[in-house]
C-alpha cells in the first residue's frame, strides 16, 4: 500500500454521488442499511448455497443487528460494501466489498473501517449475489468496477483476495478481473487461496484493453 495510518491522515472525503459506481448493466451504490437493504441481506445471508464458501447462516435478526457495523466506511468512504443493483430492473442483487483482510480472525475488522485513514491492513475486494443472478457475469462486472475505483479513486497499490480452495466461480471470477493467483495463505482464520493485482498490473490489463 501507498500510505499507512501512520502517514494517512485527513484523507478527503468522496462524495456520496462519487461513491457510486456504474458499470453497463448494474449499478453500485454503498450498502445503506435501510430496510431494502436488510431483505438483500436476508436473500444472501440465509441462503446454504450462498454461504457455502463464505460464512455460516445469519438471521434476520443478526443482520439487523450489524447493520450498524456493516454500514461504516473507511479512508473518506473509499473502503466499504457496495450494493449491486440490476439496471435493467432496480434489482438489488448482491454486494461488494473493498475492505481490511482479516488474516487470524474469521471476520473483517470493523474497527480499522473509520473515515480519517486508510487502515494499516493489506486492502480486498469480495463480492456475493443472489443465486437467481449467477451465471450471467454479474459478479466479473462489479468486481472490475471496483478495481477501476480502487485503482483511480485510491491511494492503493495492491489489492487482495481471497477464496476457499474449492471456490472455482469465484477463483475463475478474480483471474477474469486480472488478479494473480498467489498460492495458498492465511486468511479469515484458515487457509485460502490467495490472489492479488497490483497498480502497475491493473494499469497494464487496461492499456491491453
Ligand atoms: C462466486 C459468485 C459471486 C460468481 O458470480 P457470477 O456472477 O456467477 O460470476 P460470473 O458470471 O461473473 O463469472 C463466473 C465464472 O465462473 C465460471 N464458473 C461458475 N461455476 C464454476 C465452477 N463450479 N467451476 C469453474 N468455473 C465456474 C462461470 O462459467 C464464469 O466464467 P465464464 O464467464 O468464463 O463462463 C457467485 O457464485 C456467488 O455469489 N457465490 C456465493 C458467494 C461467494 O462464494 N462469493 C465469493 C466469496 S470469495
Amino acid at each position: 500500500m501507498a500510505e499507512t495510518g501512520a502517514v494517512a491522515r485527513n484523507v478527503v472525503p468522496l462524495s456520496d454521488a462519487d461513491l457510486v459506481l456504474e458499470t453497463p448493466r448494474l449499478v453500485l451504490r454503498p450498502l445503506a442499511g435501510d430496510g431494502r437493504d436488510l431483505a438483500l441481506g436476508v436473500r444472501l445471508f440465509t441462503d446454504p448455497e450462498v454461504v457455502r464458501y463464505v460464512c455460516s447462516l445469519s438471521s434476520e435478526a443478526e443482520l439487523a443487528e450489524e447493520m450498524p457495523v456493516i454500514t461504516r466506511r473507511g479512508a473518506g468512504g473509499r473502503l466499504g460494501i457496495w450494493v449491486v443493483t440490476r439496471k435493467d430492473t432496480g434489482e438489488a442483487i448482491g454486494t461488494s466489498i473493498l475492505l481490511p483482510l482479516p488474516v487470524e480472525v474469521d471476520d473483517t475488522d470493523w474497527s480499522l473501517v473509520v473515515p480519517e485513514r486508510y487502515p494499516e491492513a493489506e486492502i480486498e475486494v469480495g463480492y456475493m449475489l443472489v443465486r437467481d443472478a449467477w451465471g450471467q457475469g454479474f459478479a466479473t462486472e462489479a468486481c472490475s468496477r471496483l478495481l477501476e475505483f480502487a485503482f483511480e479513486s485510491t491511494t492503493l497499490d495492491e489489492i487482495k483476495a481471497t477464496t476457499h480452495p474449492e471456490n472455482a466461480a469465484s477463483q475463475h471470477v478474480l483471474t477474469k478481473c486480472g488478479l494473480r493467483h498467489e498460492g495458498m495463505r492465511r486468511a479469515y482464520d484458515c487457509e485460502c487461496s490467495g490472489f492479488s493485482i497490483t497498480r502497475a498490473e491493473w494499469e497494464r490489463k487496461r492499456r491491453a484493453g
